[in-house]
Formats: C-alpha cells, sequence, structure tokens
C-alpha cells in the first residue's frame, strides 16, 4: 500500500512556494509514497503567493500548525533563530512530529539543544537545505562519509558573498554599486549584513563542523570576517598577483582541535575554489581515507532549495534517518582549537596599505616588518595615476598570524599611512 504523509509547511515565500510548487506535481518525482499537504502558515494571509493553496487549511500561528491532528511532519521555511520558528520546530519535536527546516540561523545557534530533544523523544529532525541550497552536503557529510576520518571541510558557502567578489573583480565595479546591482537581481538582501559580514557563511560550516567532526554545536566558536570590507583596490591588487579573493568557510582539523572559521582569502587563480565564480557554492572535503571531493552547484534559489527540502521528506517517507548530527549530541565532544594556537598558525599574508608617495615612506614600512619577523616575498606598488598615494600590497613570506597583525599594528602607527593597512590570508590551494 502507497504510503501518505501528512506535511504542515510554515513559511510560504521563496522556498515556502516552491516547495508547494513541487508537491502540487510529485508525481514526476521518486518518492517512496505520497506527501500530502494539511496545512500551512504564514504571517500575511492576504498576500498574492505564486502557487495555489487555497486548498489546504490556514494558521495564523505556526505553532498551532505544528500541533495541528493532522499535521504528521512539520516543514519550517520560515528563517529567523529565535521567534515563531523556533518555538513552532519545538512544539512539533516536543510531540514526536518529524521537522524538516532550511533554517541555518537556528540549527547552527540552537543546534545541539534541539538535537537533544528530538533525541529526547526519538524524533528526526533534518536540514539539508540549510547548507549550500541544493548541494546535497549535509547527508554527504553525516552519512556517506561517516565511515571516513575528515580533515577539512571547505567552501564557498554563500553565494550573495561570492557574487558580489566575482563582479567587482571582472567589471571593475565598486563594492557599493555592485550590491546594489545583487539587491535588484535578487542575489542580495535588502539588508545584506547577515550575507556580507560572513555570519550567513559561519551558521553553516558551523553545521558542517559538528557533522564532520563532532565538536559541539557552538556558534560563537567561529571566526568572522565578512566581504564588507574588501575594496576594488584589494581584488585589483589580488589579481596583479595571480590570484583571487574568495570568501572561504572552513573547518579543519588540527593537533589542536578544530578550527572554524569564515574570512577572505587570497587563492591561486588555478585553485577549485578560485574558479568557482557568480552566486554558485562549492563545498570541498577532504578525507584521510577516501580522498578529496568536491561539490559544486547553487547554494541558494527556490529551486534547488526546495529540492533539498523534498530530499528530507523523501528519507522520512523510506524511514532513512540518521541522528541528527550523526551520532547522539552527547558525542559531540570534539575540542575546538584555541584562539593563540590559531594565532601561532603559519601562513602566507597579503598586506595592503596606503601611503604618502613621498621620500622614505616604503624604507620606513620595509623596516617595520623586519620588526615584526615579518619576510617580504613579492612587493607590488600600484600607481594610482596622479595622487599623491601610493597603493602598496606585499606578499609575505609564511609567518604566524601574531607577526602579521603585529606588523599591521606597527605600520599603522607610520605616519605616512593615508589608509589603515589591512590583512588577508593567502592559501596555497
Ligand atoms: N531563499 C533561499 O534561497 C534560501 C536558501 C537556503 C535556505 N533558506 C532558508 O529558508 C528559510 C526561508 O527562506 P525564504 O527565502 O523562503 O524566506 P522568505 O521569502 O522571507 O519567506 C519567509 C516566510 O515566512 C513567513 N513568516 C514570517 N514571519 C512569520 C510568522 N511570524 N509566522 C508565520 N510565518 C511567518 C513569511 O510570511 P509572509 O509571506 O506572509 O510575509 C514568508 O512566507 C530561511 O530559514 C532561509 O534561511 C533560504
Amino acid at each position: 500500500m502507497t504510503k501518505t504523509m501528512k506535511i504542515g509547511i510554515a513559511g510560504l515565500g521563496n522556498v515556502g512556494t516552491g516547495l508547494v510548487s513541487r508537491l502540487q506535481e510529485q508525481e514526476k518525482l521518486r518518492f517512496n509514497g505520497r506527501i500530502e499537504i494539511t496545512g500551512i502558515s504564514a504571517r500575511n494571509r492576504s498576500r498574492a503567493r505564486p502557487v495555489e493553496i487555497d486548498q489546504y487549511e490556514w494558521f495564523d500561528d505556526p505553532v498551532a500548525l505544528a500541533k495541528s491532528e493532522e499535521t504528521e511532519v512539520f516543514v519550517e521555511l520560515i528563517g529567523g533563530s529565535d521567534g515563531p520558528a523556533k518555538l513552532a520546530v519545538e512544539a512539533a519535536l516536543k510531540l514526536g512530529k518529524p521537522v524538516v527546516t532550511a533554517n541555518k540561523a537556528l540549527i547552527a545557534e540552537y543546534g545541539e539543544s534541539l538535537a537533544a530533544l528530538a533525541e529526547e523523544t526519538q524524533t528526526p529532525l533534518l536540514f539539508e537545505a540549510a547548507v549550500a541550497g541544493g548541494i546535497p552536503v549535509v547527508r554527504a557529510v553525516r552519512e556517506s562519509f561517516s565511515g571516513t576520518e575528515i580533515k577539512s571541510i571547505r567552501g564557498i558557502l554563500n553565494g550573495t558573498c561570492n557574487f558580489l567578489l566575482t563582479e567587482m573583480a571582472t567589471t571593475g565595479r565598486d563594492y557599493g554599486d555592485v550590491l546594489s546591482d545583487a539587491q535588484r537581481l535578487g542575489y542580495a538582501e535588502a539588508d545584506p549584513f547577515l550575507d556580507v559580514s560572513g555570519t550567513d557563511a559561519a551558521h553553516k560550516i558551523a553545521i558542517l563542523s559538528s557533522l564532520g567532526f563532532g565538536v559541539p554545536m557552538d556558534f560563537s566558536k567561529v571566526a568572522i570576517d565578512g566581504v564588507d570590507t574588501i575594496s576594488l583596490r584589494d581584488l585589483q591588487l589580488a589579481g596583479k598577483f595571480e590570484h583571487k579573493i574568495k570568501l572561504i568557510a572552513e573547518a579543519v582539523m588540527t593537533d589542536h582541535g578544530v578550527i572554524c572559521r569564515v574570512e577572505p582569502v587570497l587563492l591561486p587563480k588555478t585553485s577549485p575554489l578560485a574558479q568557482i565564480d557568480g552566486p554558485l557554492n562549492a563545498v570541498m572535503i577532504e578525507s584521510v581515507h577516501a580522498g578529496n571531493y568536491t561539490l559544486t552547484g547553487p547554494g541558494a534559489g527556490s529551486g534547488p532549495t526546495a529540492s533539498a527540502v523534498l530530499g528530507d521528506l523523501s528519507a522520512l517517507l523510506s524511514d532513512q534517518v540518521k541522528p541528527v548530527f550523526g551520532v547522539g549530541v552527547e558525542k559531540l565532544d570534539q575540542p575546538f582549537c584555541a584562539t593563540d594556537k590559531i594565532s601561532a598558525a603559519e601562513s602566507k599574508y597579503l598586506i595592503r596599505v596606503e601611503l604618502q608617495d613621498k621620500a622614505g615612506a616604503l624604507a620606513s614600512l620595509t623596516e617595520k616588518l623586519a620588526g615584526s619577523d615579518v619576510s617580504v616575498e613579492a612587493l607590488l606598488q600600484d600607481s594610482a595615476g596622479d595622487s599623491e598615494y601610493a597603493p602598496i600590497a606585499i606578499m609575505t613570506h609564511e609567518c604566524s598570524y601574531a607577526a602579521a597583525e603585529e606588523a599591521i599594528r606597527r605600520i599603522n602607527s607610520l605616519e605616512a599611512v593615508v589608509d589603515s593597512a589591512r590583512l588577508i590570508r593567502i592559501e596555497s590551494s
């Protein structure tokens, strides 16, 4: 007999209406059963939607939808780490109703307590759509790679930032100009803060860290730097060194624990992640026994994200569900790397600074570098036309972050500095 699963959907925006539309033609999908939408909820009942919804029972309150007797599985597509999304997910889990969500903020900030609740009531909580949209990386890390040790997970996890960096580098337009374009094209929200500050990518890498390394779900442990301080000049200087700047989210297992961070990084133009342009996402998984893998695809948008939600619903239909983070929450006990150990790790850096174009300025700069134990691999003095300022880019040899930061502090104390020096890490691949 065909199994029918009754679902309630809270949130009828980009993803929610995409999901409803796909379920309305589910005969095209390869489900081991049928999914029936029994109830829906959104904020504004009279808002026009791109799908027909009059046939479903309407709930003003998503918690009431989660608790409704008709709702067997609750799908949360509202967003936000607190407020109605959290209340409704908790209500469903307490009643033992499986939850599917696309909400990375909720999982990154409350994943551990929600997982504990899910385990208490032995209820599935699935969130494939929360990381990298349509790329099936959550299931890959939680299930397919559970038989191998993972060394690192690195990727481009925010399409908005990647679009901004790509457009700036290829068109030579500045940040504000390109951001307005991204908002017009629907790649960036009216309030782009979560994306451009790196917070969105940090939510995603926090989730992958717990899945891949068994560290506790602790968002505060992610070091975050966004693209909002990257200038066109930075991208141009990186280009002159045959590099590109990308916002890289990474979780790396070290001898001192797991490093989890999001920051703009210089990558050689030929490296795989440097090839990922525009709004695309990519995730590279480096493993001890099974080699390295790169998954690429659209990391957002109604179609890809709804597909990931449908994949989770399909798993529920087939009863193929593992613990929320692959193992019980009590086993999320691996340490994070201490900050001083991260600072001591060696890397190359790009130092960008603008100096007054006057005699002795460059010599005093290199003096400050030497005084901080930072040696120069390459130095580029860009022409700024008729300006009396000279943008300088320095590629350092490997040095600790602490030494590079000290160099920045000393350089910024120079009288000839016009615009504060900036530090960007360089990776070799
Ligand atoms: N968009 C993407 O490409 C994408 C990709 C990956 C993950 N996600 C995640 O998917 C989730 C949904 O994103 P989205 O882009 O679809 O958002 P959205 O377009 O802003 O839609 C949000 C929906 O939630 C409803 N809502 C807001 N407050 C509510 C409340 N108090 N009670 C009931 N409903 C409420 C809104 O109702 P009204 O329509 O009546 O205003 C709207 O239908 C978020 O967690 C997001 O992070 C999105």
